[in-house]
């Protein structure tokens, strides 16, 4: 059985003051029948950790450096990231494909130097709109996973993510055909079936629901409505539902 994923991604949101966010999050679900990881930005990773000790909720960085160290300013190493205390780190998400240029060999080569570490890959990929209207959803994605994706990767130290980067930040989601097609074609690609792949883009409490009830949908990849404790706690409870729990 997959371990249903709820993942929230705070992208270059996040002060020390909104760490009250991520407490408020393990108190409403101090024993959730899911998985739950947040994604802060490196500045928060640390005291963010220390805010969730002792909870089963985990901490997880949103980019890291293929290289184990050296002289590149301003990156983070994958070994940096479990110092601060976490666990999983994202890689290849749209907007890094997008603002810094990031491959998919690139995103494979993080991918396992994450792996190196010790930490669970949350690997990103999905088509833009443009791809989409020109038919290519599915040979776009197959590529990106084929690409991204090291021979290291297993079933325990790799989730996939897919997000069309044209329903990302924008409250507009793909039918829930359009997300099990995609969702369907994946997993009959994945190297392992025990490996989760979640849906991400506009998740939302108003929608989590139906998007969890999509076969081979493990979960979600969330951004802005997992800034907020009640909007994240939502989603969470109907992944719990959705999985036969209680929230
Ligand atoms: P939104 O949920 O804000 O659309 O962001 C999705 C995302 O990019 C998560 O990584």
């Amino acid at each position: 059985m997959r371990r249903r994923l709820a993942a929230g991604n705070w992208k270059m949101h996040g002060l020390a003051t909104d760490l009250t966010e991520a407490d408020a999050l393990a108190r409403a679900h101090p024993a959730p029948t899911v998985e739950v990881l947040l994604c802060p930005p490196a500045t928060l990773i640390s005291r963010m950790a220390d805010v969730l000790a002792r909870t089963p909720l985990s901490v997880g960085g949103q980019d890291c450096h293929a290289a184990a160290s050296g002289a590149h300013t301003g990156d983070t190493s994958a070994a940096m990231l479990v110092d601060a205390g976490a666990t999983h780190v994202i890689l290849g998400h749209s907007e890094r494909r997008a603002d810094h240029g990031e491959t998919s060999a690139q995103v494979a080569a993080k991918t396992a130097a994450a792996h190196d570490a010790g930490l669970v890959a949350v690997v990103c990929l999905g088509e833009t709109e443009v791809e989409r209207d020109a038919g290519q959803t599915l040979a776009v994605v197959s590529e990106q996973l084929r690409q991204s994706l090291p021979g290291s990767a297993t079933a325990g130290n790799t989730v996939i993510a897919y997000e069309p980067v044209w329903a990302i930040g924008t409250g507009r989601t793909p039918t829930l055909e359009q997300i099990a097609e995609v969702h369907d074609h994946l997993r009959s690609l994945l190297p392992d079936h025990e490996m989760r792949l979640l849906y991400g883009g506009s998740v939302k409490p108003a929608n989590a629901a139906e998007i969890f009830a999509i076969t081979n949908v493990d979960g979600a990849l969330v951004g802005g409505a997992s800034l907020k404790a009640a909007d994240f706690g939502e989603i969470i409870a109907a992944l719990e539902a959705a999985d036969g729990g209680t929230s």
